[in-house]
């Protein structure tokens, strides 16, 4: 079976190779760095061996409780934010129909998702939506205090118990939080809520393997099983000892670190089908959050093509040169549909007669490589043999590992997020939170100078 493949060649001309080949000592210096918990945020990687750590019988577990609840459901509200709900998302979308219809005509329910957002407007109208539907709701929270899951998770539970009594409601809500902290804990300990732990030691971002992106992804009719075994294929391909030109995600962490410190300080990720958008979102968080901080960092950008070349493609081939891009292609769909031949050719589209969708698309995927290469983007590329359960593994796990790798090669610590708070700590104590008097009384005098007028 073929496995996820990295081509860097169309980097080379931007940075010597020379210079590229002093990342294999530095690469593997970092994995063993990571393999053996010495390096900074060494407490957060219970990740690392996951794939290969998940028993069967914390699978079949999810797997039950998402069949019983499936039964009852039509719809499966998914509350969380951050890494507490991209990672399920990414896969969910990915594998999905489009148009919402049902996977090899089994009845799964539809999948939604809140607490991403304080949106008056989204909560309104999720909850006109599900007033006449058969639902249940997952919350998910690591800390279990986060401000927008808690605001959405008690708008849907008020609304779960009125429709259904506080007993049944009760029956058709599950958490997934730590194990002894948060009020979400508490919440579903008094209230008997079935429940799943998010260990102490991974990440709301590096937490897909975990029933935070395995609950989701189950219910919506996916094969978690084919997704660890992927994501253990690559824990495999990446571990201590591979010889760096052989271990993907050293190449990738080594490809963006040597661009990076070169010049380009923004990374696109592109990719040519729309289902991978949210793939992308789940990759900007896992990047960002990892990387950006003590004032370094690349700026993780996402575009869909072709649909962005018509927008965003612009600014990428003739825009300010401080950009390299990163394609996901995807070598072959999963649906067969070739372009017609007429009679008249009226559209002049002929020439295109009897070629497959897909093979436009490859073209416009070339075409545009070279084009953006020739413009002065650097081109990393990475091809997935299809877009399933077990690729997606494979993609999320090495995407993951390299991110580790990148960090340490930044010399950040890519498991913290110390920069979220600053946006919290304004909101409290503009909402006037108990224990935040001082801050608030600060905040306002602050906005009060802002707005009166200067001496004349
Ligand atoms: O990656 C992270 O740690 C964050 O994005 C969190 O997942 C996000 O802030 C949500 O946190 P919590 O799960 O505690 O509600």
């Amino acid at each position: 079976m073929k496995n996820l493949d990295i081509n860097i060649s169309n980097v080379f001309p931007f940075i010597s190779k020379d210079r590229f080949e002093e990342y294999d000592e530095l690469t593997s210096y970092h994995i063993h760095q990571l393999h053996q918990r010495k390096g900074k945020g060494a407490n957060f990687l219970g990740w690392l061996d996951l794939p290969s750590n998940i028993t069967g019988e914390s699978l079949r577990e999810i797997e039950e409780v998402a069949s019983e609840l499936n039964k009852k459901i039509d719809v499966m509200v998914v509350v969380g934010i951050g890494g507490s709900y991209l990672g399920a998302k990414a896969v969910i979308d990915a594998l999905s129909n489009t148009f919402g219809m049902a996977i090899n005509g089994r009845p799964f329910p539809k999948m939604v998702f809140a607490g991403q957002n304080i949106s008056e407007d989204y909560l309104g109208e999720l909850v006109d939506f599900l007033d006449d539907k058969s639902y249940a709701i997952t919350v998910i929270s690591k800390s279990g205090t986060t401000t927008e899951p808690a605001i959405a998770f008690r708008i849907l539970r008020n609304h779960l118990e009125k429709k259904f009594g506080k007993e049944e409601a009760g029956k058709r809500i599950v958490a997934i939080t730590s194990a002894d902290r948060g009020a979400l804990r508490d919440l579903a300990d008094d209230r008997g809520y079935k429940s799943f732990v998010i260990p102490d030691d991974v990440g709301g971002r590096y937490s897909l393997l975990t029933p935070v992106g395995m609950l989701p992804i189950v219910q919506a009719g996916f094969d978690i099983r084919k997704l660890v075994d992927g994501a253990r294929k690559m824990e495999e391909m990446t571990r201590p000892g591979t010889p760096f030109w052989e271990n993907p995600s050293a190449i990738y962490a080594a490809a963006r670190n040597a661009l990076y410190r070169q010049s380009p300080k923004t990374e696109i990720l592109a990719n040519y089908n729309p289902k991978l958008r949210y793939l992308a979102e789940w990759w900007k968080q896992l990047y960002g959050e990892s990387e950006g901080k003590e004032k370094k960092g690349i700026f993780p950008a996402s575009v869909t093509f072709t649909t962005d070349l018509h927008s965003m493609g612009q600014y990428i081939q003739e825009g300010e040169r401080n950009l390299f891009e990163t394609v996901i292609s995807v070598l072959h769909p999963q649906r067969e549909v070739c372009i017609p031949r007429e009679e008249n050719d009226d559209d002049q589209l002929n020439f295109l007669a009897g070629k497959r969708i897909d093979e436009v698309n490859k073209k416009a995927e070339l075409g545009t490589m070279l084009a953006h290469v020739d413009g002065g983007v650097p081109n990393i590329l990475i091809n997935l043999p299809e877009l399933n359960e077990y690729y997606l593994g494979q993609l999320m796990y090495f995407f993951e590992k390299a991110c580790a790798i990148s960090g340490y090669l930044m010399n950040v610590n890519p498991f913290d997020q110390p920069g979220v708070e600053a946006y919290k700590n304004n909101m409290f104590a503009l909402l006037r939170k108990p224990g935040m008097e001082e801050e608030t009384e600060m905040i306002y005098k602050r906005l009060k100078k802002k707005t009166e007028k200067p001496d004349m």
